[in-house]
């Protein structure tokens, strides 16, 4: 890319009135997420929620959908952690959180989409991560949650082109990355770097961000880049895509970011991808529970 267009891009960005700040409990709900799970305060997370009535609220209205089958709705958010573990409320408040900093209007983008395709590759990493053995797994659920941030960005700061980009996508059934790159001369990566710039994510995040479509580019945090890649892959191979269907053949092994990931796990190759991938279509189905209840709709799937 040139310098021009990371220019008009940052400039792009930083101009957007409607520019998402960061939710200000984010961060530390991040952080949160981050420490090992017996080492979280769960005052500490009440407290933190406290400060965003909308979110707690939110938050207790997706704790009380069926979806948990609850047999008593929480009340308090302390209630809700111990009806539905720490882990659990977190993924819903972090979800609410960033679907708070980008109200759906008229996306480019289905929002339900998006968020299903975020979430179900979060889900998809930490498994991944866990299967790994010696990663982060929760690091690597951010990292599947953001990495697509971008597309959020591009659906605000360049709503047109980005509406062209999904229509070719559509008609030729390929990768929006490619359509973005031969409408628009830059994808969602590129934006997606500038608002993680502007927000100060940490560099792993950023890398995951700008390079999950070309791990091999990342400069640091590869492996975790790379582990965003092939997570991604999977989930669009499996009807968690953008909606709709991509006409290319995927192979895992053969992919740059595969022998990235080899060089850092050794037992790589142990993975039986066929049962992996079955596997993973469990945490597929309780993603699309947890999306159309937050979200609502019913976009089909792909
Ligand atoms: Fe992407
Ligand atoms: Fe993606």
């Amino acid at each position: 890319m040139t310098t021009s267009i990371a220019a008009t891009i940052r400039e792009r960005v930083a101009r957007i009135e409607t520019m998402p700040s960061i939710p200000a409990i984010f961060i530390p709900l991040l952080e949160l997420l981050n420490l090992p799970v017996e080492r979280v305060k769960l005052d500490e997370v009440v407290k933190l929620v406290s400060y965003d009535n909308t979110i707690a609220a939110q938050c207790l209205r997706v704790a009380s959908s069926p979806l948990f089958g609850l047999a008593k709705s929480p009340e308090s958010i302390k209630g809700a952690v111990i009806s539905l573990g720490l882990r659990k409320v977190e993924t819903i408040l972090l979800t609410c959180c960033l679907s708070n900093a980008f109200p759906a209007k008229s996306w480019a983008l289905d929002p339900t989409l998006f968020w299903r395709h975020s979430l179900g590759c979060a889900m998809v990493c930490r498994k991944f991560s866990d299967k790994l053995g010696g990663g982060d797994g929760d690091k690597a659920y951010m990292a599947g949650l953001l990495h697509d941030i971008g597309l959020l960005v591009s659906c605000i700061a360049f709503p047109k082109e980005l509406t062209a980009a999904f229509a070719l996508a559509n008609q030729e059934q390929t990768p929006i990355e490619e359509a973005e790159r031969t409408t628009m001369g830059f994808t969602h990566c590129e934006t997606g770097r500038a608002l993680a710039e502007k927000w100060h994510l940490a560099n792993d995040m950023l890398q995951v961000i700008a390079h999950h479509h070309a791990p091999e580019q990342s400069e640091g945090a590869q492996p975790l880049v790379a582990l965003v890649h092939l997570s991604d892959l999977l989930c669009r191979m499996r009807g968690m895509g953008y909606g709709y269907y991509e006409r290319r053949r995927v192979d895992w092994v053969a992919d740059p970011a595969w022998a990235i990931l080899q060089k850092e796990h050794r037992n790589l190759d142990g993975i039986d991808l066929v049962r992996f991938t079955f596997e993973m279509d469990e945490a597929i189905e309780e993603v699309f529970g947890l999306v159309s209840t937050i979200f609502g709709g019913t976009a089909a799937r792909n």
